[in-house]
């Protein structure tokens, strides 16, 4: 800018302009300009820094920081379009800022460097996303355990193997998946943790010889921790792998749900059928109802391990500290959080509109001898040792084959000639309803042990919500919002 050419942040040692190729190759600004908002605040909290050290006095101050603030403030509410021929959104913000407050603007970037600048903006950016995850997950979670509420003696089989084990109750099957969900939202609160971590100070590498205050650019970020080494600073990027990993886990967790639905409501299973509002028809056969938005969350986790596996390798082999790879970490990461994001929302579309066929779960509890286990544990109550007791329990499978019937339609006296010991009161363990309801043991399908486990589950969603609602905007951007940047100064 100093040679009069806009948008360059560097000129003093150059002769000539960058090729275009190369300016065009070399540029973020297509996609980092969605983090103009973090870069804002980031700058906030420096020039707040630089202006409580005296590094940036009266004036200056006032200028930079309510420059950055209007800048903020039109960009907030669509006023300013973030765009231009920069190569990224920290020259454009540098060079917006010098248009409207002339050459104080060329102070803000002391003791500072676009390498603990742009490492800033993406620890607010994945912070602000991560929290964001979270609540989407809870919201998918709502609605899993107000169904599972209502089917606690909703009998289903429950499957290893894809093939049918033994009897479980809806609700035992759809808080399974809560539970896989609720590991997530503390994987992505822990990611979030992790993330504040405060970098700005450390410069390009090797810290300021200006006496800077980097614990005060960490107050003002609410960041609870300050790096503890300048080269380290600008190279970590495990914040973002560890944000890419917990979206990777979660869009698997999410697909393994979404093959259930596909899954469950073919004809073959039918256990549910999706609401119009939820199913695609087919271009050719008018019967079709297909699950197309759980075949694409199916497919979606295709993309965040994409990610995740794209950021590791682009960090493998990396020499401290700062590299140009280092910009390749942004589409990466935005594309797995962009895609958690949509199939979050449209999971939690998609499980409400799911209608649920106790019928047909009721049916295919039938023909696959389900409750052979519960006859066998039966025999083990009456002292049976459990080899023998498989055994026995087997061969009354055998005979129901050979009858075309259930266990359950088994004579007592047909069931005596395979398990001498069992009594009048086995038939309450050979049928579905009752060998699910003795399953009493811990975690287990027993309508009071689901109740715990409901009760449990909202417990973990009440500790959810309160992060949500303890998870504060930086300080910085609090006195943005209340005017509150040149108090005390
Ligand atoms: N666009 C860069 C990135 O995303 C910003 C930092 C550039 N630093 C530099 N020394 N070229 O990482």
């Amino acid at each position: 800018m100093s040679d009069g050419k806009p948008g360059k942040l560097w000129g003093g040692r150059f002769g000539a302009d960058l090729d275009p190729a190369l300016h065009r190759f070399t540029a973020s600004f297509p996609f980092d300009r969605r983090l103009v908002r973090h870069d804002l605040v980031g700058s906030l909290a420096h020039a707040r820094m630089l202006a409580e050290t005296g590094i940036l006095t009266g004036d200056d101050a006032r200028a930079v920081l309510e420059g950055l603030a209007g800048i903020l403030r039109d960009v907030e509410e669509g006023r300013l379009a973030v765009e231009g021929p920069e190569e990224d959104v920290h020259t454009w913000i540098e060079r917006v800022l010098r248009e409207r407050v002339g050459e104080a603007a060329g102070r803000l970037h002391t003791a500072r460097s676009r390498n603990d600048q742009v490492a800033t903006a993406l620890r607010l950016y994945v912070r602000e996303r991560l929290r964001e995850l979270v609540g989407r997950v809870a919201e998918l979670q709502e609605v899993w355990v107000h169904q599972a509420s209502g089917h606690l003696e909703t009998w289903m089989p429950g499957y290893t193997h894809l093939q049918r084990a033994q009897p479980v109750s809806l609700a035992h099957h759809l808080l399974a998946h809560v539970w896989a969900l609720n590991a997530d939202a503390r994987r992505l609160q822990a990611a979030h943790h992790h993330a504040g971590v405060s970098v700005l100070g450390a410069g390009a590498l090797a810290g300021s010889p200006l006496p800077i205050r980097p614990e005060r650019s960490a107050y003002w970020l609410g960041f609870s921790a300050l790096f503890p080494n300048s080269l380290y600073a600008v190279a970590d990027r495990d914040f973002v792998l560890e944000a890419a990993f917990a979206a990777a886990v979660l869009l698997v967790h999410l697909s393994r749900w979404a093959e259930e639905v596909v899954l469950w409501s073919s004809a073959e299973f039918g256990f549910v059928e999706l609401d119009d509002t939820v199913a695609k028809g087919s271009s050719l056969m008018p019967q079709k109802k297909n699950p197309e938005a759980a075949e694409l969350i199916r497919a979606k986790a295709g993309r965040g391990i994409a990610a995740l596996a794209g950021l590791l390798s682009a960090l493998k082999g990396l020499p401290f500290s700062y590299n140009s790879d280092l910009q390749e970490d942004k589409e990466m990461l935005f594309d797995a959080l962009d895609t958690a994001a949509g199939c979050l929302e449209a999971a939690r579309v998609l499980a409400a509109g799911m209608r649920y066929r106790p019928d047909r779960m009721a049916r295919a509890l039938e023909g696959g001898f389900l409750t052979a286990t519960d006859l066998a544990d039966y025999l083990v109550r009456r002292g049976v040792p459990f080899r023998q007791a498989h055994e026995q329990a087997g061969r009354a499978v055998r005979e129901a084959e050979a009858r075309g019937c259930e266990l359950w339609e088994l004579s007592l006296d047909v069931l005596r000639s395979c398990c001498p010991q069992v009594e009048g009161d086995v038939y309450d363990a050979l049928r579905p309803e009752g060998a699910g309801r003795a399953r009493r043991s811990h975690g287990g399908p027993a309508p009071e042990r689901v109740a715990e486990q409901l009760e449990a589950a909202l417990r973990e969603l009440e500790t959810t919500r309160a992060w949500l609602a303890a998870a504060a905007d930086p300080p910085v951007y609090a006195a943005y919002r209340q005017g509150q940047l040149l108090q005390g100064l």
